[in-house]
């Protein structure tokens, strides 16, 4: 008996020795690896953007794995996500924000992403983005009628937007509220003449009455009480002018700030509302020195335990299972890109 099981592991010894020699297949982009580093991707970099909406995750277009050592692994994963119509102040979580559809104009992210996955818990190292409006021909073949994305500092949209917050002003007794940032504008001609916006605002330490007495004095409430809203109006010049406004304040959220773009730290990257854009940009980039263990400790907001994450360190034969093997002539099918969760632009 002691004979036998000793030939058994002895029979055992070399195979199981010959397990991490060979390369571990290819992570695929919609395996749950890669899902559960996306999302703790996406929410870091809408957690590092202080304009525009919350973007949302499109498609895994790559990913790449580093091994570092046991339980240790260096991610690189390439994004594309896609706006969704939550202002990126707003305290909807991303799993209920609607991504903004193909004719209102989509805007796509495209984002790189280092990570670190340690011990199954993953936290971002280096994020790089940039995002882009999707090309008007693209819109207008698709919907020839829809209206696309006006420059933020267009003189239209600016009047629109001033209209629009002054008549919510003049028509609401309580807080008076400041123009932070436009967010989109889209102006349509036919069948009537109306500029849609959307902008940030900000309550004030005034009433609309003390506003109307010193509006100089009224400032922004202190980041301790800040209380931060958004607005969506349209408003139409022709045939007959018509304006309709709807804004919503959020109440005080702790820890939510919003950055000036004149205190911005990322040069001129970041547009405010003059500057001919159509769109905010993504937060461009934000890397860490080092990028070893102890710097995800840099990262505090975005380190998620992930069971799926852990399930890659149990044994290699589970990744085994999960590669579909060539049967016949049938290819498995590519491993990346990724599916596209809602449309390609
Ligand atoms: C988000 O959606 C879930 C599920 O539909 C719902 O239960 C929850 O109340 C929503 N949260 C917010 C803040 O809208
Ligand atoms: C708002 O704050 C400013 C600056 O702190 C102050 O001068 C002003 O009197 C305040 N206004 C009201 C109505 O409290
Ligand atoms: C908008 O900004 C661009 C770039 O700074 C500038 O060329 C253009 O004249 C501005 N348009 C308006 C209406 O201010």
């Amino acid at each position: 008996m002691k004979a036998l099981l000793a030939l058994i592991l002895l029979v055992q010894l070399p195979t199981h020795r010959a397990v991490p020699a060979a390369s571990p297949p290819p992570l695929g982009c919609d395996d749950p690896e890669s899902e559960a580093a996306a999302e703790v991707a996406v929410n870091y970099i809408n957690a590092q953007s202080h304009h525009g909406y919350k973007f949302a995750l499109n498609r895994i277009e790559k990913v790449r794995v580093l091994p570092q050592g046991p339980n240790n692994e260096i991610l690189f994963l390439e994004l594309d996500l896609l706006e969704t119509t939550c202002p990126i102040l707003s305290p909807t979580p991303l799993a209920n924000c609607t991504v903004r559809s193909f004719t209102e104009h989509a805007v796509e992210g495209d984002c790189d992403v280092k990570l670190q996955n340690l011990n199954g818990k993953l936290s971002v190292l280096a994020s790089k983005c940039h995002s882009h409006a999707d090309s008007g021909e693209d819109v207008l073949q698709l919907c020839p009628d829809c209206p696309l994305l006006a420059s933020l500092n267009n003189t239209e949209v600016l009047a629109a937007v001033t209209a629009a917050l002054n008549d919510h002003n003049s028509k609401t007794p309580d807080a008076y509220l400041r123009l932070l940032e436009i967010g989109r504008a889209r102006i349509q001609d036919q069948p009537v003449h109306m500029v849609s916006v959307e902008f940030a605002v900000a309550a004030t330490n005034c009433t609309a009455e003390e506003a109307k007495a010193n509006l100089e004095a009224c400032q922004l409430l202190p980041e301790d009480q800040s209380n931060f809203g958004f607005c969506r109006a349209a408003m139409v010049t022709r045939p007959k002018e018509d304006l309709r406004v709807d804004c919503e304040l959020y109440g005080h959220q702790p820890g939510v700030t919003f950055s000036h773009p004149g205190q911005d730290t990322s040069a001129g990257l970041v547009p405010s509302p003059g500057q001919g854009f159509t769109n905010h940009n993504l937060r461009v980039s934000h890397h860490s020195p080092v990028a070893s263990e102890s710097s995800s400790s840099e990262f505090p907001s975005s380190v998620l335990s992930a069971k799926s994450v852990a399930k890659r360190a149990a044994p290699e034969v589970a990744q085994h299972d999960k590669v579909p093997r060539p049967v016949g002539f049938a290819l498995p099918p590519p491993p990346c890109p990724g599916k596209v969760r809602y449309f390609k632009i």
